[in-house]
């Protein structure tokens, strides 16, 4: 896989790493992102697909940052506003630019419905407090391509900034098979592809074992 680090702006390389691996293994023909921050993770989720395929990122828009309660989280829009104000971005003006889609306004107000059902991969990583993770992962359920094999990744969780999220995905865990990868931030559940999931299972029957 090939990793971009545009203007130094490293990511969590384990994170991106296995979102890459995601991508590879799902190949998606279609990719939405939940809160876009500085585009590095979608630029290098299409660095490794396709040409053909094409990529969505959510993220605020001007009006919508006034909503923003958590201290923390309005610093990344506040910053991603900035980059986005001065085109810095790190997919504007790359060849990737055009099969990137960027999408603006709060996720918990969008209007999804013309991508459900459209959506072979996603990446829920928008706004962390819990009704917002609530309803981007509704939606992340309502845009998943029902035909074929698909994934949903979550990030952050594990992070002490946000306890509610891990409840929350381990509240999913109880009716979806949902893989966290140790060490990491990182979350996903596989749709469609019943091989994988045993194998993945099997996987991390065997890592406790050895544990
Ligand atoms: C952790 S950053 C995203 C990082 C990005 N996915 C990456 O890995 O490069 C979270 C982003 O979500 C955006 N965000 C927060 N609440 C949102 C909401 N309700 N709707 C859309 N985007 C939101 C923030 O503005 C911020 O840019």
């Amino acid at each position: 896989m090939k990793i971009v680090l545009p203007d130094q702006r490293t990511p969590f390389l384990l994170d991106t790493a296995i979102l890459l691996a995601l991508a590879k293994l799902v190949q998606p023909r279609t990719y939405f992102e939940f809160g876009t921050y500085l585009g590095v993770q979608v630029i290098n989720v299409a660095a490794n697909l396709p040409p053909e395929s094409r990529l969505y990122t959510l993220d605020l828009d001007e009006e919508s940052v006034a909503a923003q309660q958590d201290a923390k989280q309005r610093q990344l829009t506040v910053d991603y506003l900035d980059a986005k104000q001065q085109k810095k971005l790190a997919f504007v003006r790359s060849s990737f630019e055009e099969r990137i889609t960027p999408l603006y306004g709060d996720s918990n107000t969008y209007d999804f419905a013309p991508f459900h059902g459209r959506m072979d991969m996603l990446f829920v990583d928008g706004g962390h407090e819990l009704p917002t993770v609530q309803s981007d992962t509704d939606n992340a359920f309502k845009m998943l391509s029902q035909d074929r094999m698909g994934c949903i990744a979550w990030h952050d969780y594990g992070n002490r900034d946000y306890p509610g999220l891990r409840t929350f995905i381990d509240g999913l865990s109880e009716t979806r098979d949902m893989f966290f990868v140790e060490e990491s931030l990182m979350v996903f559940f596989i749709h469609k592809d019943e091989q994988l999931v045993a194998a993945l299972k099997h996987g991390s029957t065997n890592d406790r074992e050895t544990r």
